[in-house]
């Protein structure tokens, strides 16, 4: 019998940013994001847009949405809490999950909560806010990792640290076992040389070992705002690691494209694993939602 499961999938919403803060928040990694912001980006990221891709995602009534990080710009106070707003539009916890971008682990935080405020989202059903964790939505686990640190200007990198990579190994190691479908999400693209170095996950080749060994069935990232498909061969199969557009780009912007989003049905049965792959998204600012492209993930020959 086949049990079909539906996943989107969203990235770097990057939703307006509150600019209300104390003056101790305004240092110049705040400063230098803000003018990125109010020269560059205020343009192209607009909240209506997510919320049009998140209605019509919500019309085709998936079973779970993901979030792959970067949900606003500066780390500030007001930040945290907009978005926590914006989260609660997009569904309760239990049918959403997010992992932390860089964007989300910004800068000096003063105390203030900061992606703790979204821990509903993130966590086990203790609500504790730690990484790796694990969370069950139907046949799927999904294995959120957090790959955000705190940066300098001009940088953008992340890093999972040894702990957190060993802990992922032996929690897909054990999902592995029980033969659930594993998907990881990550900020940073998990596979070295999928961003420059500033940019870069610093430890994407320990992870890209991990995962070599054929221990996830998926797994989705964001932060270059541009789709893309990898395969990861690994003994005997190969891991599909899929990067999302931003969610809500109103237009292209260099290389990223107008907003758009990943739909996957998982189809298991005794003979396997299949996931059929959608792309919906906008061509601009006033155009709706269409289907972007269709395709049943398959490894190359
Ligand atoms: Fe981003
Ligand atoms: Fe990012």
């Amino acid at each position: 019998m086949t049990e079909a499961f539906t996943l989107a999938h969203f990235s770097d919403v990057h939703l307006p940013s509150t600019v209300r803060a104390a003056w101790p928040f305004w240092n110049a990694k705040r400063l230098l994001g803000y003018a990125n912001w109010m020269r560059k980006r205020r343009r192209v990221h607009v909240r209506s847009v997510a919320d049009r891709l998140v209605a019509d995602a919500k019309a085709l009534r998936p079973d779970h949405i993901a979030i792959t990080g970067d949900l606003i710009n500066l780390g500030l106070p007001g930040e945290y809490e907009a978005a926590l707003g914006w989260l609660r539009t997009v569904g309760a916890p239990r049918d959403v999950t997010v992992v932390p971008g860089n964007h989300d682990i910004y800068s000096s935080l003063h105390g203030h909560a900061g992606i703790g405020r979204w821990a509903q989202y993130m966590g086990d059903e203790d609500d504790t806010l730690a990484f790796p964790f694990v969370r069950r939505v139907g046949p799927l686990a999904l294995v959120g990792l957090n790959s955000a640190v705190e940066t300098p200007p001009f940088y953008a990198g992340g890093k999972l640290g040894r702990h957190q990579l060993e802990i992922a190994s032996e929690l897909l190691d054990a999902l592995g076992q029980e033969g659930v479908i594993r998907v990881v999400l990550i900020h940073h693209p998990p596979l070295p040389d999928l961003a420059p170095t500033r940019r870069a996950l610093s430890d994407a080749a320990h992870l890209s070992h991990l995962l070599e060994r054929g221990n996830a069935e998926l797994v989705l990232y964001g932060h270059n705002h541009q789709p893309r498909l990898d395969w990861l061969h690994s003994r005997g199969k190969a891991v599909p690691i899929i990067g999302a557009a931003s969610a809500s780009a109103a237009m292209a912007h260099g290389e990223e494209p107008p907003a758009n989003y990943n739909l996957f049905t998982f189809f298991k049965n005794e003979k396997g694993l299949r996931i059929r792959h959608i792309v919906r998204g906008i061509d601009g600012p006033e155009s709706a939602v269409r289907k972007i492209s269709e395709t049943v993930l398959k490894a190359p020959a």
